[in-house]
């Protein structure tokens, strides 16, 4: 008899088939979107274009609801808040002000759409005058103990407004555990943690960076993100996350660490989260805007190969698009 018995390619034949055998299926309820919030005044549509980010903006608290609304209706599984304050200090104080746009935003979210699960980056970044994720020592270095006491004041601040998620994306040693504790010590037990766990120091934040002006005025990030060249440091890291007390743990940039989606996945038992980021979201725009590649065909293949990688979530600026593309 010739050869080939197998042939694969006979459930690939027609579209009714390869739905049959289809091993991965995008839903709109386990994406979810980014969201810039911020202080400063912007036009009346309370929108501003992100320029590195075609089609994402910086809203007004209103816009924030507005877009919220939105979401909620496209069915999408939930909200990441960011916030850009108005002012910085060298303490980063404005990230745990009870007035601040991330406050109060998730609380006049919640109240709009109280099913949409609302979570936020817990962060100094974008609120330090610095630019780094925590308070300096005079050397220049983050302090890292020092930063996990007020990185926790942040939690407790987006709790008590909130949120039902807080999502640390730091990177201190021990910042889960210590937001854990002041969580439960303020009655915030039933508020989750998404730690950032995995997170590299990356190129793909720079549009990130421009939306939210949290570029490191000196230095990088390299002395406390991860190195990209590092597999088993990162589930190291996520394993510590779940001793802590995370909830969930993401893997951050996603394209490039489809092999710790998997391995953290593995690991550690929990729901894992994809962090799709502002450069692998530009990348794919300025692609498609340049006529190299179809945007939808891209962005959709790009967030079913994160959930086939393990991610239970995938958080990424192509969420709302998705939800559209999905429901058509
Ligand atoms: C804050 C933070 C960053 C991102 C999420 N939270 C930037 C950074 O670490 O420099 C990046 C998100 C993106 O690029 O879409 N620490």
């Amino acid at each position: 008899m010739a050869f080939p018995h197998t042939r694969m390619r006979r459930m690939r034949r027609t579209g009714a088939l390869r739905g049959l055998v289809r091993e991965t299926e995008l839903s709109a309820g386990r994406l979810v979107a980014p969201m810039f919030v911020t202080e400063a005044p912007v036009s009346s549509s309370g929108r501003e274009p992100i320029e590195t980010m075609p089609g994402v903006a910086r809203l007004s608290v209103s816009a924030a609801v507005e877009e919220a609304r939105r979401i909620a209706d496209l069915g999408l599984g939930g909200v990441m808040l960011f916030g850009v304050p108005a002012h910085t200090d060298a303490d980063g104080s404005g990230a745990w002000d009870e007035d601040g746009a991330v406050q109060l935003a998730v609380g006049a979210i919640k109240r709009s759409t109280p099913d949409l699960v609302v979570m936020t980056d817990v962060c100094l970044c974008g609120y330090t005058e610095h630019g780094h994720c925590g308070v300096l020592r005079s050397d220049g270095s983050v302090d890292n103990d020092a930063t996990i006491e007020l990185l926790a004041r942040v939690a407790c601040s987006h709790a008590r407004a909130g949120a039902d998620l807080v999502a640390p994306s730091d990177m201190m040693d021990g910042r889960v555990g210590a937001i854990r504790t002041e969580l439960d010590a303020e009655g915030h037990t039933e508020v989750g943690i998404l730690a950032y766990s995995a997170k590299f120091a990356s190129a793909f934040y720079g549009p990130f960076r421009d939306a939210a002006n949290s570029a490191p005025a000196f230095g990088d990030r390299r002395a406390y993100q991860l190195d990209p060249a590092n597999g088993r440091e990162a589930v190291r890291e996520a394993m510590l996350d779940v001793d802590e007390g995370a909830d969930m743990v993401m893997v951050k940039p996603a394209l490039a660490y489809g092999d710790l989606i998997a391995a953290i996945k593995r690991s550690t038992g929990l729901p894992v989260a994809a962090y799709n980021v502002s450069g692998e979201y530009a990348m794919v725009k300025a692609a498609a805007a340049a006529g190299y590649l179809d945007e939808r065909e891209a962005a959709l293949e790009i967030l079913t190969g994160l959930h086939r990688a393990g991610a239970d979530i995938v958080i990424s600026y192509h969420a709302a698009d998705a939800a559209r593309w999905l429901a058509e």
